[in-house]
């Protein structure tokens, strides 16, 4: 078959060529369908982002049986987290800690993608953040490394399957590479200015494992590193992505990113910026034209070569093969409609995958779950009847109809009756008119249940903000509602979390709700009533205010460690030292004691396997499930290291007062670091490993090994 590929290249001219390399988006109205079939015909385009269903066919039919080569396309569309039926965004599925669930809704993403014609998702995305004021954060898998890394495993296992050319199977794009998750001040497609080491310890393991577990397709970043727009690093992109991770995929540029170069100040023009994008290794050029109308200048000049764009062209020809497209084209975009028995359990893994992602932040006094002889509820906000707000900012082919409110899922839950409604304030506009209406309903009620939160404009790709609190009149409606004594449960929408310590210095319960999707007023209301007992964690640290970020639980050592009231030491004097809640956190309706740590062996030889094991006891009355999380620190060494490293998280499910052993497997390469040259170093003597519910200090177990160097 590479026979194919070889006599294919053989025959295709340079514009030919090109046309493989050329990505172009069908959904613009400028580049109307007329347009877009006639370049297809011509054999001047190779893959289509932004269509999916019936278009897919008919553009499909036009290159295989009208352009001189019969290649076909390949279909591009961003499926972040559902296609039809959404799942939890990002941010809120990497809480459930369950790479099973990430993998499942991945599959289940693929199945209903790929039965409208689409072979290529743009994601995962693997961008570590600990930026809440990004608003893509909202995409990410969180602040740690392990954990994205889990997560892109899992994902790319999901969409893609073990066999990329089945009809379910969609090619996966790991992105954005790399750290635009921390993009200066927040600000979005802001510079990145990093050291080596972090880039390396923290931002570039996600994407090595997406390469590892067989990611078809790696995206690199609009931002630049150090200086070095993404999109034209060589260094990272050929030397490292491609020569020493051996990623054999495609590298296809963001949105226009090629030609965005000569914005960078990289390139005079769009031959320059073409130029130094394929020589740094980008096969795919998304939406800037660069490479049709620019590289063949470039080659005549000398600055680009035919060898070069044959390598690209290989690479794309080899993933439409891999993709199967070659023996059968229309696979994917002919595939019959998903059985309704598959349909409905998406729809029921989508609700289960929305209750294991909301997170308990509060419940003081517990007035959650609801008592079962409520007689009146006053649901109140402009969110809690906000059906295509629960999607959050990436909706793929949802469509409008069949989206869960939290109205409706708490109507579905308790009956009609029992709840009043009032949206109180708009969701971002100056208008506080509703308030009074709100409180004559919630004096009428025994609970409030509060629905606040950022609408979807205000997260995701370009919504940077500065101050992440309720926008609008949100809070005036909360405060005054507060100020009646009732029992209050809110219910946060957000992509991030939200600085808002006032809220969580009232009395009552708070949950973090996040985007859940299709499914979310469900399974909301499967935690309001209890039939769910919640057991989602915090990806992200979770601050006070905008001030402390980033902040996260694997700052390093200082020489002068923060004590709240001590000057002098590392701390600021009029914010607190500590988050809102630590990652970690989440409550549940049950309560669990973590005991009896021990590792073996205690003094383990350097390359030795070590378990680590603890009994979990469900200490209350509620069946539940716990996570916990195991991280290390290393008292000395040759450079100052995290306070924390998470090297493993375990989620356990127990009856109450069941108790059960949760092991660990450590290898002594997740004791090692990089040292002062960021060479790879494992060092001999006392290795402190704690386990807890959270990264919260207060709560972690501790015991020490001691790592012996190996016999000689
Ligand atoms: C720009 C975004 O950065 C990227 O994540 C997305 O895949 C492309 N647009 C295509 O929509």
């Amino acid at each position: 078959m590479s026979d194919h590929i070889d006599r294919l290249l053989a025959r295709m001219t340079l514009e030919q060529k090109l046309g493989q390399l050329n990505m172009v988006d069908g959904s613009l109205p400028h580049n109307g369908h007329a347009a877009l079939e006639d370049d297809i015909r011509a054999g001047r385009v190779g893959s289509v982002l932004n269509v999916y269903g019936a278009p897919t066919r008919a553009l499909q039919r036009i290159a295989v049986a009208e352009s001189a080569l019969g290649i076909p396309l390949f279909f591009g569309l961003d499926v972040l987290h559902g296609h039809h039926t959404i799942f939890p965004v990002p941010l809120a599925e990497a809480g459930a800690f369950d790479p099973n669930l990430w993998r499942l809704t991945a599959r289940a993403a693929a199945e209903e993608a790929t039965g409208d014609g689409v072979d290529l998702t743009f994601a995962p995305m693997l961008d570590v953040s600990r930026e809440p004021r990004w608003g893509r954060i909202v995409e990410s898998p969180g602040e740690d490394s392990l954990v994205a890394s889990r997560y892109a495993v899992a994902k790319v296992q999901g969409f893609q399957g073990d066999d990329l050319s089945r009809p379910d199977a969609i090619a996966a794009t790991a992105k954005h590479f790399v750290a635009y998750g921390a993009v200066i001040a927040g600000r979005e497609y802001a510079s990145v200015d990093i050291s080596e080491r972090q880039l390396r310890e923290t931002h570039l393991p996600p994407f090595e494992a997406a390469v590892r577990a067989g990611v078809a397709a790696i995206m690199p970043a609009f931002n630049d590193v150090a200086g070095v727009p993404m999109s034209a690093h060589r260094a990272l992109m050929r030397k490292l992505v491609r020569e020493t991770w051996g990623f054999g995929g495609v590298m296809l540029s963001d949105y226009n990113a090629v030609a965005e170069l000569a914005a960078h100040g990289l390139a005079r023009d769009a031959g320059e910026a073409a130029a130094l994008a394929l020589d740094a290794g980008m096969d795919i050029d998304m939406h800037a034209l660069a490479y049709p109308r620019a590289l063949p200048a470039a080659i005549e000049q000398g600055r680009a070569t035919v060898a070069q764009i044959d390598a690209a062209v290989r690479r794309v020809l080899r993933l439409k093969q891999a993709l199967g497209l070659f023996d059968e084209p229309f696979r994917r975009s002919g595939a019959a409609p998903l059985a309704s028995a598959r349909r409905a359990e998406i729809t029921a893994l989508a609700r289960d995958a929305a209750r294991r992602s909301i997170v308990l932040l509060r419940n003081d006094p517990a007035i959650l779950p609801l008592a079962r002889d409520l007689r009146r509820v006053a649901l109140i906000g402009p969110l809690a009847d906000a059906p295509l707000e629960m999607l959050g900012p990436w909706f793929a082919a949802a469509g409008i109809d069949g989206h869960i409110s939290i109205r409706e899922g708490l109507e579905a839950a308790l009956g009609r009756g029992r709840i009043g409604f009032a949206e109180g304030v708009p969701m971002t506009a100056d208008d506080a008119s509703g308030i009074p209406d709100a409180l004559a309903l919630a004096r009428q009620a025994d609970v409030i249940v509060l629905a606040l939160g950022e609408p979807k404009t205000l997260t995701g790709e370009g919504n940077s903000r500065g101050h992440i609190g309720l926008p609008g009149r949100q809070r005036d409606l909360a405060e005054a509602l507060f100020a009646l004594g009732k029992p209050t449960v809110t219910i946060l929408t957000h992509g991030r979390p939200l600085a808002l310590p006032w809220l969580f210095a009232k009395p009552g319960a708070v949950l973090a709700t996040w985007f859940l999707g299709s499914q979310a007023g469900h399974a909301i209301a499967d935690v309001l009533i209890g039939a769910t007992n919640p057991g989602g964690k915090l990806a992200i640290t979770w601050p006070v205010d905008v001030a402390q970020i980033p902040i996260h639980f694997a700052e390093r050592a200082t020489g002068r460690p923060g004590r709240p009231d001590e000057h002098f030491t590392s701390r600021w004097i009029d914010l607190p030292l500590e988050p809102q809640f630590p990652f970690g956190h989440g409550l549940s309706y049950t309560t669990f004691e973590i005991s009896e740590l021990r590792a073996t062996p205690f003094a383990p030889r350097i390359g030795d396997a070590i378990e680590v094991e603890a009994t979990v006891r469900n200490t209350g009355g509620t069946a539940g499930e716990e996570t916990v999380f195991l991280f290390i620190r290393d008292p000395v060494a040759t450079i100052a290291r995290p306070k924390l490293e998470l090297k493993d998280f375990v989620k356990v499910m127990l009856a109450p007062g069941e108790a059960q052993p949760v092991r660990f497997a450590l290898t002594t390469d997740d004791l090692g670091y990089l040292d002062a040259d960021l060479t790879p170093r494992i060092d001999p003597g006392d290795i402190d490993i704690l386990i807890g519910p959270s990264a919260d200090a207060k709560r972690l177990m501790r015991t020490t090994i001691k790592l012996v160097a190996p016999l000689a």
